[in-house]
């Protein structure tokens, strides 16, 4: 794992972005997943200005997902497919009909996830996973416990997660109690995965899943069973890691600063 240290949440979201406009110049077609909520929100910032300059297109590139709740309408603007329009989809140019959001609004959900896992397969899978982390090490809507082989399927969010994410909503009573998520298993067949956290709330959940024992407990713990993880994180979410020297010294030392 290549943990890489930076001062500001800006520098995160421009070191992030720049991984995936290098892949995306190179594979126009790229398969890209795609997280929500704010830890993403400064890459798809930058990526904005990188295709308003021309610089990079995402017109042939494909999105998966990684989750989305269930019970809440389509059109609601805290649903994912809203999300992923408004801060992806749109600002960035992907065409509508090759990203994906599971459908968390099916009748029969647990098709719905089988045939999300087989759609990825099909679309060659995914080539690079923006991922974020929840404060309790959460990553996707896999809550502690979650199996390291787990598929796309059906899962209940923690109460923290919901009292995590009841910022969106008018009220706690509004957050989603369920929510159809990439497993770890389907996480993990990603080519690469790209973890970016900001501040001090993040602190604990990164040290526990970079630094500490590969545990179910920890689902974040995953990405140390991955061969090409990179974290990006900023000062204040790497401020309990032990071993911030190293990260500097590899980073410092590296070659080739974008592959
Ligand atoms: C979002 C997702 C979650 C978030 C995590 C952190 O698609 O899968 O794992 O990345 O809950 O959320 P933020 O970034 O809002 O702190």
């Amino acid at each position: 794992m290549e943990v890489i240290i930076v001062s500001t949440d800006a520098e995160v979201g421009h070191l992030a972005a720049e991984k995936i406009a290098t892949l995306v110049a190179r594979t126009p077609t790229a398969v890209i997943g795609l997280a929500t909520g704010s830890s993403p929100e400064g890459i798809y910032r930058d990526l904005r200005a990188r295709v308003e300059a021309g610089e990079i297109s995402f017109a042939e590139a494909r999105g998966f997902a990684l989750d989305e709740y269930v019970g809440i309408p389509l059109n609601h603007r805290e649903s994912y497919a809203s999300v992923i329009n408004r801060e992806v989809v749109e600002p960035l140019g992907f065409n509508p009909s090759r990203v994906r959001v599971p459908d968390g609004r099916a009748e029969d959900l647990e098709f719905v996830a089988a045939k999300y896992d087989a759609d990825i397969g099909a679309a060659g899978g995914v080539d690079i996973q923006i991922l974020g982390i929840g404060t309790n090490g959460h990553i996707g809507f896999n809550e502690p416990t979650s199996s390291f082989a787990s598929r796309t399927r059906i899962k209940t969010l923690a109460p923290r997660t919901r009292q995590d994410n009841q910022r969106f909503f008018n009220s706690l009573d509004e957050v989603p109690v369920h929510c159809i998520t990439q497993g770890l298993g389907t996480i993990l067949e990603a080519r690469e995965l790209l973890l970016v956290a900001q501040g001090e709330k993040k602190a604990d959940a990164i040290a526990a899943a970079v630094e500490g024992p590969l545990t179910s407990f920890v689902p974040g713990s995953a990405l140390q069973l991955h061969p090409h993880a990179t974290v990006i994180l900023d000062k204040a979410a790497a401020s309990r890691l032990q071993l911030t020297d190293y990260y500097r010294h590899t980073y410092a030392n590296k070659l080739n600063r974008i592959a």
